[in-house]
Parts: C-alpha cells; sequence; structure tokens
C-alpha cells in the first residue's frame, strides 16, 4: 500500500476554513443547464442575503455548444488556470442534439473533471418530503444513501482507439485504466465518508469475478485501506447483483463506492427510485482542496424540455447546497436544504414529481421559505 507520503497528502480530505467571500464561476452551459442554474444562482443569493454570514458572486462563463459552434472549441484553452481563480463552479448540463455526446462531453466536462484531479463524484440519494420512492414496501427514510463514484479515471479514460475504419476488421478499443493511487485514494474517501455518518456502512461494487485485473485490483486496495478503518462495516457487491440489492433491500446500504461507469450506472437508477432526475444532486470534489471543486446536477440537458420553464430545480439548488457545505458554510447548507425540503413538503413540485408547479414557482417558493426560516 502506498504511504500518505507516496500519495501527496491526497489520502486524507482536507477540511474547508470558511473564508466568508467567495467567487463562484457559473457554466450554465446546454438544455436546460441555463435554466436551473439561474435558479440555483438567485436562491443562493436570497440564501446569502437572508443569512447574512456570508457573501457569494457568481461570474458567468459561456462555455458550451453555442460557444464551440462558433469558436470550434467547448472551453478556452486556458480553462484549467481559469477555473482555479474560483473557489468553486456550478455546471449545468452539456449536451445538445445536433452535436455528438462523446464531442460535448469530451469537449467540456470530461475535460474539467480529471485534469482538475476532480476524482470524488459524490451522489447522495434521498427522498424528499413530498416526494415518492417508487419502490413497493419502502418509506421515505429507506433510502439515505450516498454514492461515491471514481470520477478521473477507470473506463472514462480516453484510453483506447479505432483503426481499418469502416472496414470488416475495424477494431476499437476502450482500455479501463484503474492505477492503486486513483483506486487507494477513491476507497479512503468512501471509508472517510462511511465513517462520517451514523451508520458506517460501505460497500464496495465491483465486477471482479469477470473483469480479473483492474476490479481485482480494487478488492485488493479496499481490503487493505478497510484496515485503517476499523470502526467502519463493508461489503463488497458485483455490480450486477448490486442493481436487485437496490431495488429489493434499500435499507442495507449507506455509502456505495465504485468505478466510473458502474456508478455512472447505478446513480440514475438510484435517481430513479428516489423519485426523479429532477433532484438527485452532484459534487465533483477534489479532497486535496488544491483545485476547486464543481457541483452539478446529475441530469442532462433534457431537450425535451427545454425552454419550457419546467425543469425541476432541486438537483441545481441541491447541489448548490452541497457546494457551501464544501466551502465551509455548514450552516448554510442545512438551511438551504431545509427551505428545500419544507416547499416539498407543501406539496409545490414540477411535473416529473406529479406536480404542477414549473421552475419558477419552485425557486420563487424556495426563496420565500429562505426569509421565513431567516425570521424565526
Ligand atoms: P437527461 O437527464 O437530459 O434527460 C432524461 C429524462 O429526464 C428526460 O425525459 C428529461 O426531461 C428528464 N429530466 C432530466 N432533468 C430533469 C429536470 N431537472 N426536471 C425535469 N425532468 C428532467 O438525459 P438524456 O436525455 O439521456 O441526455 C440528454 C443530453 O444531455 C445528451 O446530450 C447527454 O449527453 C447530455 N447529458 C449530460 C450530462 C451532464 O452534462 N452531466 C449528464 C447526462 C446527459
Ligand atoms: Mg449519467
Amino acid at each position: 500500500m502506498l504511504t500518505a507520503d507516496q500519495l501527496d497528502g491526497s489520502s486524507a480530505q482536507v477540511v474547508a476554513q470558511p473564508s466568508h467571500n467567495y467567487k463562484i464561476a457559473s457554466i450554465p452551459a446546454d438544455g436546460i443547464g441555463p435554466e436551473v442554474v439561474s435558479a440555483a444562482i438567485e436562491v443562493v443569493k436570497k440564501l446569502s442575503e437572508t443569512m447574512k454570514t456570508f457573501t457569494i458572486d457568481f461570474e458567468h462563463i459561456p462555455w458550451g455548444t453555442a460557444y464551440y459552434k462558433k469558436t470550434g472549441k467547448y472551453v478556452d484553452d486556458d480553462v484549467l488556470e481559469r477555473l482555479k481563480t474560483y473557489d468553486a463552479a456550478l455546471f449545468g448540463s452539456v449536451g445538445a442534439p445536433d452535436v455528438p455526446d462523446h464531442i460535448s462531453l469530451w469537449g467540456l466536462l470530461l475535460a474539467i473533471r480529471g485534469p482538475l484531479q476532480l476524482y470524488a463524484n459524490v451522489r447522495p440519494v434521498r427522498v424528499f418530503p413530498g416526494t415518492s420512492a417508487r419502490l413497493r414496501d419502502c418509506n421515505a427514510e429507506d433510502i439515505d444513501w450516498v454514492l461515491v463514484r471514481e470520477n478521473a479515471e477507470g473506463e472514462y479514460s480516453g484510453h483506447g482507439g479505432r483503426s481499418h475504419r469502416g472496414q470488416l476488421w475495424e477494431v476499437a478499443t476502450e482500455v479501463a485504466i484503474f492505477t492503486r493511487v486513483g483506486v487507494e485514494r477513491i476507497m479512503r474517501f468512501a471509508f472517510e465518508t462511511a465513517q462520517s455518518r451514523p451508520r458506517k456502512l460501505l460497500t464496495v461494487v465491483t465486477k471482479s469475478n469477470s473483469m480479473r485485473n483492474g476490479m481485482v485490483l480494487w478488492d485488493e486496495v479496499a481490503l487493505a485501506v478497510s484496515k485503517d478503518y476499523p470502526d467502519v462495516k463493508w461489503d463488497k457487491m458485483l455490480v450486477d447483483a448490486m442493481t436487485v440489492r437496490m431495488v429489493n433491500q434499500p435499507k442495507s446500504l449507506d455509502v456505495v463506492v465504485g468505478t466510473n461507469l458502474h456508478m455512472d450506472i447505478l446513480s440514475d437508477l438510484a435517481a430513479a427510485l428516489a423519485g426523479s432526475l429532477g433532484v438527485a444532486p452532484s459534487s465533483n470534489l477534489d479532497p486535496t482542496r488544491k483545485n476547486p471543486s464543481l457541483f452539478e446536477p446529475v441530469h442532462g440537458s433534457a431537450f425535451d424540455i427545454t425552454g419550457k420553464g419546467v425543469a425541476n430545480p432541486v438537483a441545481t439548488i441541491w447541489s448548490a447546497a452541497e457546494m457551501m457545505g464544501w466551502l465551509g458554510e455548514s450552516e448554510a447548507r442545512l438551511r438551504l436544504l431545509k427551505a428545500v425540503e419544507n416547499v416539498c413538503g407543501a406539496g409545490i413540485l414540477t411535473a416529473d414529481l406529479g406536480g404542477k408547479a414549473n421552475t419558477k414557482e419552485v425557486t420563487q417558493a424556495i426563496c420565500a421559505e429562505l426569509e421565513k426560516l431567516a425570521s424565526k
């Protein structure tokens, strides 16, 4: 196993010291991205105004498909240096109907996550009050998970190629890269996350029966790292069996860690089980805090509802709440989550959750709730 020095200190999460004065990059990008990001900005500004404990500025960055069509690039060449001047970034969604998804995704999001070493993608999953879980015999409180996705390597390393294009014997390879350093740091992050929660449970997802190299390394590293967290109870699941466990035994899960591809898929399933993609948030974290982290909804551009003003802003607002928590403003995080819970609990819901409210109505209701909470 690597020592902490060899890992360049990246084995442990660094705790934020709040600065109370934040500069955030706003990258709404495509589809419903601009609609949900502006909703989140409105709400966070209201949070700052009503709490009076911090100030926050959002700077708009126009990267996305329109920018690509104008300039030939999804982001500027100095993307990494530029982002490093901010405390964090709030992102919407990338993807447009007339650009192949692998161009847009690699052009923007994957050009940031890997190079900035935002190696931990954290996706909390809960059933919000007022919404119902999709499972039979499942109470809202039975689903309270944190999914941890390896976010900088694995199946999405971009390693591979194509040759003999168009021939019958054309070859395409997509090589999954698993480095010891990459697996160990995400495993430590997952054990620490489990340790910080009341139940202290961790499930490590792999496919180490049929994938006998990288996935076996995951198993070995999990076992080695587990020795440093004796108070965390952990188990292993193969990814296919994991889908069944999520549906049949949701209560048995707490924190779950897995590879980039496996958790991409499982987190969409989790979002559906909890109610809707419209409420699923995510954080792309650099736990060493050398680089700013990026916060975004799990969902994509949602072409079918773009421009209609009906997108559910909760996933992005919840992501913004996680951003405040990551910056060290844990009270602001809790206040914002409380406001969202109260609004959902009061039945002010968008259509994806069976409600009749539009984006603006939900946003305004959350702002009004923040005013109410501040005057209590
Ligand atoms: P999607 O998440 O955009 O939409 C799936 C379904 O969920 C649609 O019916 C949509 O209307 C609904 N939905 C999503 N977010 C919603 C919200 N906030 N409120 C209400 N309903 C919501 O996934 P899809 O259709 O597979 O992808 C569309 C585009 O988005 C593609 O170009 C894809 O590559 C891109 N994408 C980008 C992601 C990102 O930027 N992180 C993630 C997923 C997809
Ligand atoms: Mg996905």
